[in-house]
């Protein structure tokens, strides 16, 4: 090692972004909250947005289905991510790894040995539960959430990975894992990422993909389930920069929530105390959302040090450590994690968004509508096409303005039932744009009225000018 000093390359720019960062032991209390997690969950069912997997059978605990709308909102989730994390960046790469890896993976990131939760048996009723998420009584004392006895087993640690078989011998020498997060294959990939797509520290691998963990209790809906979507970036920098890293990655993960819409009063930044660190990490921080349950965690933000890369190195017996051709000088890159959850991004999006208000009816009376304010990147359909009825002079000119804005926009054709009720439809899903076709478009002035989802404004339109008009509302 020669030179100390720092060249410009190697420290993130300045971000002049104000988070709320609370300590380690702040309150995770919610408070009054605008939505209720029944209503929401009520409105995922009604809407086919997530329903229980495998309903029909009486449904698996900690897994559930996306259905059309929901597919949409999970698939804006990640590529708002993706576009944020890589597409606007040129230091960050993508990955798509396999779920399957060598079972020495595991051994070497630690999580054989310590990626585990503590199990208790209610010696009542038999159920099992995660020790630590047992809520004491009004006098202190822990009880089970099924019959309410208070006599449990001594606590146990139970991995939380899931095993299977490769190929057809179920034996310990076939057992491999599903992977718990998909992290571990950007460090075990690094080397070879690095040298092909000729990236030079500081740089990330960015990956979206499955993750699954066989969790005791797996609760709130989408956000503690067994099988969930992970967006994680591994960003390698050099040792000594790391701690200026990591304030940069809080700052730009912050931002990107907040850019999507989320209420800034909602999100919070919370420090991990030192007991709560994971073995890996010398610094963390939880995105925290405040859910109608508590305070709880969107995504963390770890500083992993060169764990994970000595940790394969002495595995694997590869040495992943990387030469800085502009320093003359090799070493084990540092890691700033930001590991933020798909599922649960889309559940905060969900709850933030939701708004139950009044909306004036037709006939100048007062009516209740529910209505998700997403960001426009977020809403699964972005223009609905509404003939005033299904007139057969009005449909055909609907169908044309539908199929002239399909291509650049999601959009949704819907003429089943009465205006306002369509409308009320499209509030609930999210919908930023509804354009009506009636009989004055066809009979005189092929003009439709746009109807703007949050201030229920509506303004009229020459057809030919929809494209250009919901282009710009629309653009990102
Ligand atoms: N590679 C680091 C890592 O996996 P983590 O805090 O365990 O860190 C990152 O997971 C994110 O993945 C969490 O913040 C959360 O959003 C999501 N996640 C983790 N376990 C989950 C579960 N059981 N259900 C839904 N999302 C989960």
């Amino acid at each position: 090692m020669t030179d100390t000093a720092t060249s410009d390359r190697d420290l993130p720019p300045a971000l002049d972004v104000e988070i709320n960062r609370v300590d380690a032991d702040a309150d995770t209390t919610a408070g009054d909250h605008d939505a209720r997690m029944e209503d929401i969950v009520e409105l995922c069912k009604r809407r086919g947005i997530i329903f229980q997997s495998s309903e029909i059978y009486g449904g698996l605990r900690g897994a559930w289905d996306y259905g059309p709308l929901g597919a949409a909102l999970k698939d804006n989730v990640k590529a708002a991510w993706k576009r944020s994390m890589i597409q606007l960046r040129d230091d960050v790469v993508q990955l798509d790894a396999s779920i399957l890896m060598h079972p020495r993976v595991w051994e070497a990131s630690g999580h054989v040995a310590g990626f585990t939760d503590p199990l208790v048996e209610c010696q009542s009723c038999n159920q099992r539960w995660r020790a630590d998420h047992l809520e004491p009584n009004t006098k202190g004392e822990l009880y089970c959430p099924n019959c309410g006895a208070k006599d449990f087993s001594e606590p146990k640690q139970f991995n939380l990975m899931f095993r299977t078989f490769v190929g057809p011998t179920e034996d310990t020498s076939a057992q491999v894992w599903m992977r718990p997060e998909t992290a571990q294959a950007m460090f075990v990939d690094f080397a070879h990422v690095q040298l092909t797509s000729r990236q030079k520290v500081p740089f990330g691998i960015a990956q979206v993909g499955k993750s699954f963990r066989n969790e005791i209790t797996p609760r709130n809906f989408i956000f503690r389930v067994r099988e969930f979507e992970q967006m994680e970036m591994e960003y390698f920098v050099r040792p000594g920069t790391d701690e200026q890293w990591h304030d940069y990655w809080i700052a730009n993960r912050w931002q990107w929530y907040i850019d999507l819409g989320m209420r800034p009063e909602n999100l919070r930044i919370r420090d991990h105390a030192a007991d709560e660190l994971s073995h890996y990490a010398k610094a963390t921080v939880d995105v925290e959302y405040r859910f109608p349950f508590a305070w709880s965690e969107l995504e963390g933000i770890a500083n992993r040090t060169d764990f994970d890369l000595r940790q394969h190195s002495e595995f694997s017996g590869k040495d992943l450590s990387y030469f800085d051709a502009e320093r003359d000088e090799r070493y084990l890159p540092y890691v700033i994690e930001p590991a933020a959850g798909v599922d649960r991004s889309m559940l905060a999006f969900l709850v933030d968004a939701y708004r139950e208000e009044e909306a004036p009816t037709a006939k100048g009376g007062v009516d209740k509508r529910t209505v998700l304010r997403l960001h426009h990147a977020l809403a699964p359909v972005k223009v609905a096409v509404l003939p005033l009825s299904r007139n057969e002079k009005l449909v055909p000119t609907a169908r044309r303005v539908n199929d002239m804005l399909k291509p650049l926009f999601a959009t949704q054709y819907d003429d089943a039932g009465a205006i306002g009720r369509r409308y009320r439809r499209q509030d609930e899903i999210g919908t930023p744009f509804c354009v009506t076709v009636d009989f004055e478009t066809v009979e005189s002035d092929q003009a439709v009225t746009v109807r703007d989802r949050d201030s229920m404004s509506q303004e009229r339109l020459p057809i030919d000018r929809l494209p250009d008009y919901l282009g710009e509302r629309l653009r990102l």
